[in-house]
């Protein structure tokens, strides 16, 4: 009762402890979608060149979508002693039609098999984060133009360095999702190629049409060389790669808003659905969802290295470690998704606290470098405006208020250039409509910037 699919040549059973620790169904049971169109796409194509008769492949189809409906509605019965995903289900098929379903594994091997179901997995997996990605790039989008004038401090070193405007913040995260939605799609395209008939390693015997079997599924085309095509997971690493700079963006945003909804900060509201209370403290509205991204982006960063660790001692073409890819790359996929995901989701709720922001732009000095530039435009060298407005921050420091708060004679002692002008350069709106060319953060280059992006699709 507990004959393997491949246990012709053996003499006694596998031991219970190997059993366990070689199995895979546990976890790769997740592919049986992708695995059972495989097979279906794999039988339509044997019976087209002819290894398998007229009609025997609409069998196959139909005791494949008969497995596939029993395993949606829960009544697949999964067995350790098969192994994997392929063999729990390709049993099953002979179990249900008999004798023509040991046909379906002819020209065709695990080692195949497992790729294609990845690559077809990882596929699906792109597309949906794209999604996503390009939702959360628009909720960025919304965001920046609700915010285009709104003033905030921008940061160097966590000190309060100019003032910007929230949107041309929001626009700045803007990119980064965008670049990271650039690179999977560039790695889809060498995900998206069939490596189905390589068979084990070297090809098969039968007269395959791989080209008839890429075209039902989707694929853009088919793998070059077998000994390769099986044994690589170059394109796995490279969603973890991809994935990985994914998180690291988000996890750098999770910072910036763990510190604005600090009251400390109060630049921005999330919404309570969003973060949770604590069990002792009861003024405490905690920002979990960020908190945990930026936790979770560990774990993508972790699922690279394993991969990455995982594929460099082997030799061709397929060995058994390429089985420990699966957990690492479903929880990248997992991973990043549900990020992403929740970061679209949330974006368009975050309520931004617009005095507050420009307070804190307008108490941390931030017009600074624009006095300098104006004691450059009344023609001092920039190093001696630099200097003089220096001493004349270190004066306001002392006096406890802002530059713009100090008497025009103050201000003309520390240079006989400044007039009574100087006040509308002092200004945070001042400060932020001067810098007015592509990529400034002008309320006029920010909404040039969101009309470019929505032109642009
Ligand atoms: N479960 C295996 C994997 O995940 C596929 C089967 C190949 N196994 C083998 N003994 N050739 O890679």
């Amino acid at each position: 009762g507990n004959r393997k699919l491949w246990g012709g040549r053996f003499s006694e059973s596998t031991s219970a402890l190997v059993e366990r620790f070689s199995e895979s169904v546990s976890f790769d049971q997740r592919l049986y979608r992708h695995d059972i169109r495989g097979s279906q796409a794999h039988a339509r194509m044997l019976e087209r060149v002819g290894v398998l008769a007229n009609g025997e492949a609409q069998i196959i189809v139909d005791g494949l979508d008969a497995i596939l409906a029993d395993i949606e509605a829960g009544r697949f019965e999964w067995k350790t002693a098969l192994e994997d995903v392929h063999m729990n289900i390709e049993a099953r098929l002979t179990e249900n039609i008999g004798e023509l379903g040991k046909k379906l594994h002819t020209g065709r091997s695990r080692n195949d098999q497992v790729a294609t179901d990845i690559r077809l997995y990882v596929r699906d997996a792109i597309d949906a984060l794209v999604a996503d990605m390009t939702r959360l790039a628009d909720a960025l989008l919304d965001l920046a133009e609700r915010e285009a004038d709104s003033i905030m401090p921008g940061f160097t070193h966590l000190q309060i360095a100019q003032p910007v405007t929230f949107g041309h913040h929001m626009l700045a995260w803007r990119e980064q999702i965008l670049r990271d939605r650039a690179r999977f799609i560039d790695a889809r395209r060498r995900t998206n190629i069939l490596p189905l008939g390589s068979a084990a390693l070297a090809g098969t015997v039968y007269p395959i049409d791989r080209e008839y079997v890429a075209e039902q599924l989707g694929f853009d085309g088919v793998t070059e060389n077998s000994l390769d095509a099986v044994s690589d997971r170059d394109f796995a690493i490279e969603f973890c790669a991809a994935a990985s700079l994914t998180q690291v963006h988000l996890s750098r945003w999770s910072e910036e808003l763990i510190l604005w909804v600090t009251p400390m900060f109060g630049f921005i509201r999330l919404p309570d659905r969003y973060c949770t209370g604590s069990s002792i403290m009861p003024q405490k509205k905690n920002p979990d969802v960020p908190e945990l991204i930026r936790g979770k982006s560990g774990r993508v960063i972790g699922d690279l290295q394993a991969l990455l660790v995982l594929m460099k001692g082997q030799p061709l073409a397929y060995n058994r470690d390429n089985q420990e890819d699966k957990e690492p790359l479903f929880d990248a996929i997992d991973t990043v998704s549900a990020c992403v995901r929740l970061y679209a989701d949330m974006f368009p709720h975050i309520g931004v606290n617009r005095e507050t922001c420009r307070e804190a732009a307008f108490k941390g000095y931030s017009t600074a470098t624009d006095l300098a530039d104006y004691l450059v435009r009344k023609g001092l060298a920039f190093r001696d405006a630099h200097h003089v407005v220096g001493a004349a921050v270190g004066h306001a420091v002392e006096q406890g208020c802002d530059l713009s708060e100090l008497p025009i004679d103050t201000l003309r002692g520390y240079s006989a250039l400044i007039g009574e002008d100087v006040y509308a350069v002092l200004t945070v709106e001042g400060s932020v409509a001067a810098r007015d060319h592509i990529g400034g953060t002008s309320p006029g280059q920010v909404r040039a910037a969101i009309a470019r992006a929505r032109a642009a699709g």
